[in-house]
């Protein structure tokens, strides 16, 4: 098996259309915020960020599959003093589209340092908003399990007689808990909140995911063979992860320079494909 890495240079809106409809698993990127990083690689004004956006999700609706899912990074800068809505408003417009607002995931972004503001503490989370084209789509759970760990021991110790019963939820959710079935189990289901470092290997592009967190999506929405899509590439995080988990990828980027960086990184690891293929099979994902 090969697994196929496209490395796409140009303008994402106009790539995109090249891409055939409902051919990819997963979509995970971090578009340029707002205005923020004017000088690294053109930015756009808040206000018009909805406008600049709702062409190019309506592209990844076609591309996605049904069963597929759409990982929005995006955080909304403080403008004079208040948090812009652009995003609340994207999410409303993406709506219309079409799109299901499924989930809210939250990168936590724990080694950032710390900060004086006067009228607000360091920033030190970000959305990473989950999309989707119908209610039920492909998910993977038991790929993101966690340690007990500490909570167990301590929790699990002193169990009370409601502690042994299914205990129905409060707000008429429907979801009950029975907290004595986690005894002897040694994995649990992870939160939607994701504590990752922002720190990364790639000091190359000022705005990089750090590995961890396209890994933990691509575990948890693909197997391998499927397809992942970063239609706003950077320094191919995304796509470099993506083929170390055999996944195809495709990476679209519009600054040349960051293109042939990613083009040259990519090489020696399709090389290595010519390997067993057990070897980046379902276990070699940690
Ligand atoms: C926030 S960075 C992505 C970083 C990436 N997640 C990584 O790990 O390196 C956004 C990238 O989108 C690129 N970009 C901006 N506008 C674009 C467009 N219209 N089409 C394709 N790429 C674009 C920028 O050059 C930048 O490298």
């Amino acid at each position: 098996m090969e697994i196929k890495t496209d490395i796409i240079l140009g303008d994402s809106y106009e790539v995109l259309k090249t891409i055939p409809s409902d051919s990819v698993d997963l979509i995970i990127t971090s578009p340029p915020y707002a205005d923020q990083r004017k000088k690294t690689y053109g930015g756009i004004h808040p206000d018009k960020y909805v406008e600049w956006f709702l062409p190019i999700s309506e592209e990844l609706l076609r591309v996605l599959k049904p069963t597929g899912t759409f990982i929005l990074n995006i955080k909304e800068k403080v403008v004079k003093g208040e948090r812009s809505t652009y995003v609340i408003e994207l999410i409303l417009e993406m709506k219309k589209q079409g799109w299901l607002w499924t989930e809210e995931f939250i990168w936590h972004k724990k080694n950032s340092y710390p900060g004086k503001w006067p009228n607000r503490f360091r920033d030190s989370w970000e959305r990473l908003l989950q999309f989707n084209k119908n209610r039920k789509f492909n998910m993977y759970q038991e790929e993101v399990m966690v340690p007990v760990g500490d909570w167990a021991k301590t929790r699990l110790k002193k169990l009370s007689q409601r502690d042994k019963i299914r205990d129905e939820s409060k707000v008429g959710s429907g979801f009950g808990k029975n907290i004595s079935n986690w005894i002897g189990r040694e994995k649990a289901y992870p939160t939607n909140v994701l504590h990752l470092a922002t720190e990364c290997n790639n000091k190359k592009h000022s705005a990089a995911f750090p590995e961890s967190l396209p890994e933990w999506f691509i575990k948890l929405f693909t197997k391998p063979e499927d397809t992942v899509l970063d239609p706003f590439m950077g320094s191919g995080t995304t796509n470099i992860v993506a083929q170390r988990m055999s996944r195809h990828s495709i990476g679209i980027e519009i600054i040349p320079e960051y293109y042939q960086m990613v083009k040259e990184q990519i090489r020696p690891v399709v090389l290595s494909l010519f390997e067993p293929k057990e070897k980046y099979g379902k276990t070699n994902n940690k």
